[in-house]
């Protein structure tokens, strides 16, 4: 019954040696993490840690705590970049939704109403994790894009009550985010939202021309399930508590990640996390 988790094991294998194949991806990806440089940062998803340069983040923050759910590929990653330092934290197997065991027998036994229910449910708050937060800067990194696709992998891609699902996952993840951020801290949500399978463009055009073709890709609809930045966003201003936290995005130009013969574009959103008092004025 560990499908889900051998399927995600399956991926970081297959990806483990694609250092070199991952440069462009990774330096932006540090270009976006130097914009909240200094304090304490909390990488979540970071599996083989081949889009980030740990000493640069080492450099950059005053201690790193990484986080994820498959412990063989974060602790080779961290010692593929031969980086040894006290203010450098790994936390692998952790799981970040608190559900996976009931996704695992979703997997294997089908989605029951009760079943549906209690992942409606169970998918309300944010589970309580062991890293020692809150964070100054916390990153989800390309890790909600895996988060719904083991929801739709597990519930069954045709399943009716699959969307709903999908966006309660998404909810999750971003309250998630808000409460390991520290109130003034950045909380910032990297994910691919389209590849090359259905937007061969993504292979051939020049980087000058990629906002064009994410924006028709957007346009048109041709994105992953819930990775649309823009609904992401809108989604936000319209729960109040969400809102109150989060505040509107800063959005950056989109980016390619190539993954052995796909080619992925990512986008990144930055929210500070807003205070809840009011200010002493
Ligand atoms: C696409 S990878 C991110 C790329 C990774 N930073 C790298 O350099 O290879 C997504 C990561 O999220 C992790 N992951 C997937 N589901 C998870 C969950 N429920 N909890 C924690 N980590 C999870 C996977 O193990 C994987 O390492």
């Amino acid at each position: 019954m560990n499908r889900l988790r051998e399927l995600q094991q399956r991926r970081n294998l297959d990806c483990r040696d694609q250092w070199l194949s991952y440069a462009e991806h990774r330096h932006q990806v540090m270009q976006q993490l130097a914009k909240s440089a200094g304090g304490r940062l909390c990488i979540l998803g970071a599996g083989n840690c081949n889009d980030i340069d740990l000493a640069s983040l080492l450099a950059a923050f005053n201690e790193v705590h990484l986080v994820d759910l498959d412990a063989t590929a974060l602790a080779d990653g961290v010692a593929r970049q031969s980086v040894e330092d006290e203010r450098l934290h790994a936390y692998g197997d952790v799981e970040v939704t608190g559900v996976w065991e009931l996704l695992e027998q979703v997997a294997a036994d089908g989605l029951e109403v009760t079943r549906a229910d209690l992942l409606a449910q169970s998918l309300a708050d944010a589970p309580a994790l062991p890293m020692p937060g809150p964070f100054d800067c916390v990153v989800s990194l390309c890790l909600l894009s895996q988060l719904i696709d083991a929801v739709s992998e597990a519930c069954g891609r045709d399943d009716s009550r699959v969307n709903d699902l999908v966006l309660k996952a998404r909810d999750q993840h971003l309250r998630l985010l808000a409460e390991l951020t520290t109130q003034g801290g950045t909380s910032v949500l990297v994910s691919d939202f389209v590849s090359s399978d259905t937007c061969p463009e993504l292979l051939t055009i020049p980087s000058s021309d990629l906002p064009r073709a994410a924006q028709q890709a957007l346009a048109t609809g041709n994105f992953f399930t819930g990775l649309n930045p823009a609904a992401i966003a809108s989604r936000i201003a319209k729960d109040p508590t969400m809102f109150e936290r989060f505040g509107h995005p800063r959005i950056a130009a989109p980016w390619r990640w190539r993954l052995g013969d796909r080619m992925f574009a990512v986008f990144a959103m930055h929210w500070s996390r807003q205070s809840n008092s009011a200010p002493d004025c």
